[in-house]
């Protein structure tokens, strides 16, 4: 869409949101009706069922009208299992209602239809879930890091909250939440939630989230977990043998927490906690309010990986507060969300190495638009007919951040960061679309007017910027990159460039100016990425004899020497390639290695990795290794 049109669909919205049906972006990932109908508020009272791998119980739905021609609330659901649906006008007395479940698709689920009458408030279903459902996984014992217990959470980003509970499930229709979860004995509930109690009896742990979120966010995990504070208001949950390791890793979270609120207003959460979960974790983090779901693959020893908590973090203002309103706006989340994480590094670690992160970033950029067709590399991208999950390239993320950078440039920091502070004060618990975060960058930036001076004080001078330059179009709606964009640069990744240049000459690097043992985690990133893809035998085992990539415990430069050990047939890494998927479940580590692999060794690999495998990552390398030939 041109950006001309985007504004205007922008002005629409604020007219229509005169009247008293909320205007809610059309959102082709969701069956439901909210324009007639809106869920606003969650009951559920839910038994974690391991033995069956289900989840069953009630959800009660809190409904609001818009006229009398509603007739029928249409919910989101996946696989799920309707035992019966009940409405009622005051919560108390309920009769049955009648439902219907349509044709279901692959990705979207099928819509549920429950008959409601016009003075229907409330809508009981009782449910359950099915082992097949997308968001869960459910772990054995021995699939965790104590083997103890078995352990079960949900993934509901993108629309995968549908496969555990019936609901309207687009990002657009945000709802306040209470639950009661039962878990078996010996095992702890927690949510993305206010905890009403410490879950001691297993048959009462209660959560109330009070803030409306959109549905992606409602997460649960059950399993053996202990807590470690890490400051007054942040915390870590996790197994009890990883619980400590992860609380000395993650020590600067009250530090993140301070620094992003002296950037961009208040934390609106009031706590923000860290689940580590069981390495199958299909993802790197999921911003979960209150308490962000993280892979135990960042937990270097070293803070190095950090950068992880820094995101999820900064999703609780760009995301969780200010929430994209369909998957095609999903930049606006995690595009100012990767702007945000830099700004914290940035505070916390200092300018060199944000700076390296940035530069890490623009090349996981120019690598995924090479590999992504021209109309899935603009901004603001259309995902009608396709799962939303496809649509989380880094295109979103890194030139999303890029496009901020930009616009910081032109404007100064000072005046961007009053800009962003004021932009998620204004769309506060909104969710919005590409036009309406773009009209007010128009009118509250590019249009913007220097504020009456008090009296007394001189005018203030806003620096004059050429609006037209910056190719703002360009940016959401065209693909590859602007000409004017201002790509990242690091002096530091200058001096590791020359240290490999001269390595691959000499198989040696002793410039003096280059202190190899100070490498941080960023330099030994950058070195691997730049050296190339094809390397001899010799130059394989050099490498690994002078460094012992193989061995090393920091699994993001593990993950990258192993598709090295693969791209050149490096058997001595095998062993410790063959663990690596065994027991990671990262989608972003085990996708480019199963891809790199030939069939055979990745079938054979596959047949004994996919049982860990989150369904998440598991339909991602079904889907490759069926294109495989
Ligand atoms: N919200 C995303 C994860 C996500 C995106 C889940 C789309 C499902 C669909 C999360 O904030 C994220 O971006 N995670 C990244 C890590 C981050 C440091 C870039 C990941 O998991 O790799
Ligand atoms: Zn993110």
């Amino acid at each position: 869409m041109a950006l001309a049109a985007l504004f205007i669909t922008a002005c629409t919205t604020k007219t229509e949101s005169l009247i008293r049906r909320p205007v809610i972006a059309h959102d082709s990932h969701s069956y439901a009706n909210p324009e007639l109908v809106r869920v606003r508020h969650l009951n559920l009272d839910l038994n974690i069922v391991f033995e069956q791998q289900s989840i069953q119980g009630t959800a009660v739905l809190s409904i609001e009208q818009y006229g009398h021609d509603a007739k029928q609330l249409i919910l989101d659901s996946k696989a799920l299992q309707i035992d019966e649906t009940e409405v009622s006008a005051d919560g108390v007395k309920y009769r049955e209602a009648r439902f219907s479940i349509g044709a279901s698709d692959r990705t979207l689920g099928a819509p549920l239809r429950i008959d409601i009458a016009p003075d229907t408030k409330f809508v009981k279903i009782r449910y359950s879930s099915d082992p097949t459902a997308t968001a869960l996984q459910w772990l054995a014992p021995e699939q965790t890091a104590d083997k103890q217990h078995p352990f079960l959470y949900t993934q509901s980003q993108a629309i995968h909250a549908r496969s555990w509970i019936p609901l309207q499930d687009s990002p657009g229709i945000r709802v306040t939440f209470e639950a009661r979860i039962h878990v078996p004995a010996g095992m702890k509930a927690v949510m993305g939630a206010t905890a009403m109690n410490n879950c001691g009896n297993p048959d009462d742990c209660r959560f109330v989230m009070e803030q409306p979120i959109p549905p992606y966010l409602i997460a649960l995990a059950v399993g053996d977990l202990a807590f470690h504070s890490t400051g007054p208001r942040t915390g870590v949950w996790a197994e009890p043998s990883v619980v400590g390791k992860a609380a000395a890793e993650f020590s600067d979270m009250e530090k993140m927490l301070e620094a992003a609120e002296k950037l961009y207003g208040p934390y609106r959460w009031n706590r923000y906690d860290v689940l580590v979960m069981p390495p199958s974790f299909p993802f790197g983090g999921m911003e979960n309010p209150m308490l962000t779901f993280a892979t135990p693959t960042v937990i270097a020893g070293d803070k190095s990986l950090v950068s992880l908590i820094a995101h999820e973090m900064a999703h609780s203002w760009s995301g969780n507060l200010v929430t994209n309103a369909t998957w095609s706006d999903f930049w606006l989340n995690e595009g100012y969300t990767v702007y945000i994480e830099r700004r914290i590094l940035e505070e916390l670690y200092g300018k060199r190495r944000a700076e390296m992160e940035a530069a890490l970033g623009y090349q996981e950029l120019q690598d995924e638009l090479k590999s992504n067709p021209a109309p899935d590399q603009i901004l603001h991208v259309d995902l009608t007919g396709r799962d939303p999950d496809d649509g989380a390239t880094q295109i979103p993320y890194e030139k999303g951040a890029l496009f901020l950078g930009q616009i910081e440039a032109a404007f100064g920091r000072p005046r961007f960061d009053t800009y962003l502070k004021d932009y998620f004060d204004h769309f506060a618990f909104q969710s919005i679309t590409t036009a309406q975060s773009m009209a007010y960058m128009k009118s509250h930036l590019f249009d913007a007017k220097p504020k009456e001076p008090k009296a007394g004080e001189p005018p203030v001078a806003l620096r004059k910027v050429d609006v037209s330059r910056l190719g703002v179009d360009e940016w959401i709606s065209q693909p590859g990159l602007p000409a004017t964009a201002i790509l990242p640069v690091s002096d530091a990744f200058q001096a590791v460039d020359l240290a490999a240049a001269e390595w691959l000459k000499n198989q040696k690097i002793k410039t003096s100016q280059i202190n190899i043992s100070q490498w941080s985690t960023q330099e030994w990133l950058h070195f691997l990425h730049s050296l190339p893809q094809t390397l001899s035998p010799a130059n394989m085992h050099r490498l690994d004899a002078e460094w012992h990539f193989t061995e090393t415990g920091n699994d993001e430069i593990l993950s990258q020497w192993l598709l090295m050990a693969v791209r050149n047939r490096y058997e001595p890494a095998w062993p410790a390639l063959e663990t690596f998927l065994e027991t990671v479940g990262r989608r972003k580590y085990v996708k480019p290695l199963y891809d790199a692999l030939d069939r055979k060794h990745a079938i054979a690999i596959y047949d004994k990795a996919r049982p860990m495998y989150h369904p998440i990552t598991q339909n991602t390398i079904d889907a490759l290794l069926a294109a495989k030939k």
